[in-house]
């Protein structure tokens, strides 16, 4: 068979670049440790309280070390249960201290629903049956909107909240 010169140049890009792409993938994913948020991490989602950050009184912001908090969320059509306030009211803004490190953990007992917190690394789907967690560092003061991105019904733009990164 006889290759010209052109399509010999041509078919050494396209494997070297394969083989570019392939080993790059395999840094992110083997060396990096970059694996998808959920980590595989599941829940039964007719039970979410069996895992116990997912218990009503562990719902929202909890302060565990100095700068360090966790943010347990149940999002629900249509609404992100982010715990209840002193008064028994639904929590829907949140302040975090600047240069705080933030667990945020989420899940969904209906559909699958977005947790986004504009601005800022966080932006996860929340899929019934899965955890979805990652961690942030916030460092920028500002007030950021949580929202709901993933379409999940006639209530989707319902869900949103305020998170205050303050000084
Ligand atoms: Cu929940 Cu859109």
């Amino acid at each position: 068979m006889h290759l010209h010169k052109y399509e010999k140049y041509w078919l050494s890009a396209g494997i070297v670049g394969l083989i570019a792409f392939l080993l790059i993938l395999a840094f992110g994913a083997f060396y990096l440790g970059t694996h998808p948020q959920s980590h595989g991490d599941v829940i039964d989602p007719d039970n979410i309280e069996a895992n116990e950050a997912f218990l009503p009184e562990n719902l929202g912001l909890t302060k565990v070390d100095e700068k360090r908090y966790v943010l347990n969320v149940v999002a629900t059509a249509f609404n992100y249960n982010l715990g209840t306030d002193e008064d028994g009211q639904p929590v829907t803004h949140l302040e975090i201290p600047a240069g705080s490190k933030v667990l945020v953990q989420a899940t969904s007992p209906d559909v699958v629903h977005g947790l986004n917190i504009a601005g800022t690394n966080v932006n996860m789907m929340v899929e019934p049956g899965y955890v979805s967690s990652m961690e942030v560092e916030l460092n920028n003061p500002g007030e950021y909107t949580l929202v709901c991105n993933e379409y999940c019904g006639v209530g989707h733009h319902l869900m949103f909240g305020t998170v205050e990164v303050v000084e």
